[in-house]
């Protein structure tokens, strides 16, 4: 039996469904178990005897690395562009942009027959020190998630599908496949799981991909909290999820707790296993079925765009060539930028003719060209004249010889542009960083190149935060350029020239020191054991928690133009939980050139009943103005802008109170503040229990009336233990407050109860009774508390 795609068809989630339920009900269980591991390292294994074919992965996610065998693992692959990668594109904080980039990334996958690119990574730069951020985007889970949704709208949109990754709590590369991420529920939910969750709900990739280490003890493969309960319940997610490489250890628990797709193959044991396990009554056969049916939906609609030809190579490297302009970040600038198209340049550095462009590890694309950085600033230097001084050997030897040279070249130029770039090892798959340094043979240039030169310009490839303080007071200006692939070096030449406006913005903080750092006392861990101990504190959050100076803030970056932010607003200063606030702000390009500019907008919960961070990313809008141009930008916050993980509840919880909304171009150059008032629905306040303590329940809009009385009917008592009366336990002495308000409503029954009154059960009943009344206007029937002493 044949089942293809009916070619008038047009496809429809509907219709894929259909047409996999069709080739399910034909499938044997050996043809199920053997769909749901790899046929090949990239394949998934076809069954010629319905026609069902097979899906093919490639690795992302900065470009297409096809293998020219599906069997091999190799770096070395067909030629691809080699699009910045995420440390570059999340600079440019612009969606749009990212866009762009998936549907360039799906027309190479096409034209390379790939079904499925492996990317975008939404994990959280807990440390600088990974080794693999550079495939991040973000300190911040809500940029993190925009850019996400930007990238997998633009890949999928062409009918090739994107994976997700790493869920979850994926954030060193020590130990990576066997540490435990011991995080706190609020953590999770804040921070380490909000992007995926942005999209998961926002942009529906067709796969996941979950992550190698586990997750307060358990795999994340086998983590069916994670791969079922949330993702799928929570979220909504209807692909699949895969697992690549070890990430699997036990096929049917695996299985059973929502990994689909186990990569690669062929692993004839795992197969085996699975049937085994049906066998044996381990494993229901259901388990199998829903996997494979999910697996065989994104099969059928991956058959419906026909792969093959070709790609616009040259289109492609221009689009690569704008985006790393784009996401480089201007840190400082004393004016010597942009460059004057005349005089003497001296440009230093071996990284000059060798930029780096990408990571090492499994995203690492054969590019379909590199530019070269010097020979971009020749072709726009206009009238100027370029030296060239390498500055520093490949062995990263000391070199006193290059350095003078180099130092020649300075003194006898206008101005020195020096390129310095982290080596490979520093920043690849399965390594981190041990330290947040340059190479001392490069630091050592910069200085000696500065001293000698004080219109020195320093041009910087890595993929992650370094300290700069050992030399950058030296430098006139210095320039972020990421590993920004294949075209960076022309984009470096756009920028260094003017010819494009340096828009990037940081999209993690430049630290002072490692020692500064969030996770400094928690990174890598002891042994198969990492502890989240600084929380939700991570980035920004953490450095403006601690009150630490910072060398570059979250959101920073400079331009060659200037802006003024006026009329900051928002569409009412007292809104419900339920409907979210508009905030617009006129900004106006004050300075002589057209630019881009990041208007960021923050939250700050000013009265919280638990302890939050200072101020949240909560919305961000590029925009671009001509010199003098006005524009009013405008950003929604919706009502999850304003909530935190309640853990008690184990919800989203928004409440009620005064919050500021923050307008600014980094998370430390804050233009407006506006309070604004939420109101919080009586159907949102918090969970009560009969062991929540006194003040919780007198801090509940809807509990406080009954407790009061609670308090009033028990004052001889309580009164007599402090020897004064008692009837408003606001007016009382400062002891009872700590002694009395701390302590469950439960035990102040069992406590104060008076004798011969009503049992302390009874009375118990009636407070919920008469908070249940408050909150939905009428007594129901659902159980008095939730969550008792006794359960
Ligand atoms: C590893 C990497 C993942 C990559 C996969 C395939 O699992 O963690 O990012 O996509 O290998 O190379």
């Amino acid at each position: 039996m044949t089942l293809p795609r009916s070619r008038d068809t047009a496809p429809s989630a509907a219709n894929d469904d259909t047409i996999a339920k069709r080739y399910l009900a034909e499938m044997t269980l050996d043809e199920k178990a053997t769909l749901l591991t790899g046929d090949s390292v990239w394949t998934t294994a076809a069954v010629p005897r319905l026609g069902l074919p097979s899906l093919r992965m490639a690795d992302g996610p900065h470009g297409v690395r096809r293998t020219p065998s599906t069997g091999s693992m190799a770096f070395s692959a067909h030629a691809a562009t080699c699009f910045p990668t995420a440390s570059s594109t999340a600079a440019t904080w612009d969606p749009d942009l990212l866009r762009e980039m998936g549907e360039a990334i799906g027309r190479e996958a096409i034209a390379l027959e790939v079904d499925v690119v492996l990317g975008p990574g939404v994990n959280m730069k807990r440390s600088p020190l990974c080794g693999r951020n550079f495939e991040y985007f973000s300190e911040d889970p809500y940029l993190a998630g925009r850019l996400a949704v930007g990238w997998i709208d633009g890949i999928q949109s062409l009918g090739v599908g994107a994976s997700l990754k790493h869920l979850a709590v994926s954030n060193q590369e020590t130990r990576r496949m066997s540490v435990s991420a011991e995080v706190d529920e609020r953590a999770l939910r804040e921070i380490y799981l909000p992007a995926f969750e942005q999209a998961v709900t926002a942009a529906r990739p067709w796969t996941v991909m979950c992550s190698y280490n586990r997750i307060n003890g358990v795999y994340a493969s086998e983590h069916r909290q994670l791969l079922t309960d949330i993702l799928r319940s929570e979220w909504g997610f209807d692909g699949f999820v895969v697992s690549v490489g070890a990430a699997v250890h036990d096929r049917p628990s695996a299985l059973a707790a929502g990994t689909d797709l186990e990569m690669p193959g062929p692993r004839p044991r795992r197969v085996r296993s699975v049937i085994e396990a049906v066998h044996a009554g381990v494993l229901d056969e259901k388990v199998v079925d829903e996997a494979a049916l999910r697996v065989l939906r994104i099969i059928v609609k991956a058959s419906a765009t026909p792969k093959g030809g070709s790609f616009d190579a040259a289109a492609h490297h221009a689009l690569a060539r704008r985006i790393a302009a784009e996401g480089m970040v201007l840190l400082k600038n004393d004016g010597v930028l942009p460059l004057a198209t005349g005089g003497r340049i001296a440009v230093i550095g071996r990284a000059a003719k060798e930029p780096r462009i990408q990571g090492g590890g499994s995203s690492q694309i054969t590019p379909t060209q590199v530019d070269s950085p010097i020979d971009e600033l020749v072709r726009s230097a206009g009238g100027a004249t370029i030296f060239y001084s390498p500055g520093y050997d490949d062995e990263q030897h000391e070199r006193p010889d290059l350095v003078a040279d180099a130092v020649a070249a300075a003194a006898d130029s206008d101005v020195a542009v020096v390129f310095v770039a982290l080596p490979v090892a520093k920043e690849s798959e399965a390594g981190d960083r041990t330290d947040l340094d340059l190479v001392p043979q490069h630091v050592a240039l910069i200085r000696a190149v500065c001293a000698a030169q004080p219109r020195t310009v320093v041009v910087l490839f890595n993929g992650s935060a370094v300290v700069v303080a050992p030399w950058i007071d030296g430098a006139a200006a210095v320039l972020e350029a990421w590993l920004s692939g294949q075209a960076a070096g022309g984009a470096i030449a756009d920028v260094l020239f003017g010819a494009t406006e340096p828009s990037g913005r940081l999209a993690e903080t430049f630290p002072l020191r490692l020692e500064d750092t969030p996770a400094y006392l928690n990174f890598p861990g002891d042994g198969d054991r990492v502890r989240y101990g600084e929380g939700v504190y991570i980035g920004y959050r953490w450095y403006e928690a601690r009150d630490l100076p910072v060398a570059f803030p979250f959101g920073h970056g400079l331009s060659y133009t200037t802006f003024r932010y006026d009329h900051a607003r928002v569409s009412t200063t007292s809104f419900a939980d339920v409907d979210g606030v508009t905030v617009f702000v006129d900004v106006t390009n004050t300075g002589g050139r057209a630019g881009s500019d990041v208007v960021q907008v923050y939250v700050r919960d000013v009265e919280a009943s638990v302890q939050r961070p200072n101020k949240e990313l909560r919305g961000f809008a590029k925009v671009r103005l001509e010199a003098g141009e006005t524009r009013t930008v405008e950003v929604r916050l919706d009502p999850r802008a304003f909530a935190f993980w309640d853990v008690r509840r184990r919800a989203w919880v928004t409440e009620g109170g005064a919050f500021e909304i923050l307008i600014g171009s980094s998370s430390a150059a804050i233009h407006a503040v506006i309070p604004v008032t939420l109101v919080e629905s009586a159907t949102n306040s918090s969970t009560l229990t009969d062991m929540s303590p006194l003040q919780d329940w007198l801090a509940d809009a809807a509990g406080r009336p009954g407790a009061l009385e609670l308090v009033q009917s028990l004052a001889p008592i309580l009164g007599g233990v402090f020897g004064k009366a008692v009837t408003d336990p606001d007016d009382l002495d400062p002891h009872f407050h700590s002694y009395f308000s701390a302590m469950p409503i439960r035990d102040l029954l069992e406590f104060a109860a008076p004798a011969g009154g009503p049992e302390p059960e009874a009375r118990l009943l009636e407070l919920a009774d008469s908070r249940r009344t408050a909150v939905s206007g009428h007594a129901s029937d659902s159980p008095a508390f939730v969550g008792t002493r006794n359960g």
